[in-house]
């Protein structure tokens, strides 16, 4: 796990607006240029246009850069509370954001805010993903 990309999305988790799950959810995302971007989750009173963190951070990364190395994600940290003892993992939809800037093997750490989780490929979370083209 990368210590420095699990306290940035440790710390915009507390920014979320979650006041209809109470859920609060951080990312953060390292690129390929060694920049880091962050979000959290942002709910709304019509339930369904709420988003995700994940989809908070992707935002921030690409209205803030040009496409090329640093808009190629190497790494993600979660940090969210564990469900039922398991590690808060990226819902379907976010998994599909995240390929779509992703390498395969770039490590998903999903950790709850006491550092306790797991780690997995990107690739494993998506297994057989939908893409148009290769890679970024
Ligand atoms: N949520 C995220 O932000 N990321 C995830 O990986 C899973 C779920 C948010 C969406 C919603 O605001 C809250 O968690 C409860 O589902």
């Amino acid at each position: 796990m990368d210590p420095a990309l699990f306290e940035a999305a440790k710390a915009v988790r507390l920014r979320a607006h979650d006041r209809y799950s109470g859920f609060k959810v951080g990312v953060a995302i390292r690129t390929a240029a060694g920049t880091v971007h962050t979000g959290c989750n942002v709910e709304n009173a019509s339930f369904p246009e709420g988003w995700c963190a994940e989809t908070s951070a992707i935002g921030a990364m690409v209205s803030s850069s040009e496409p090329g190395d640093a808009r190629r994600i190497v790494a993600v940290a979660v940090v969210a509370d564990a469900i039922g003892g398991r590690p808060t993992t990226p819902c379907g939809g976010c998994r599909q954001r995240l390929a779509e800037f992703g390498s395969p093997d770039a490590p998903v750490a999903c950790y709850d805010p006491e550092g306790r989780g797991a780690t997995f490929p990107l690739a494993d979370l998506l297994p057989q993903s939908f893409a148009l083209k290769d890679g970024q």
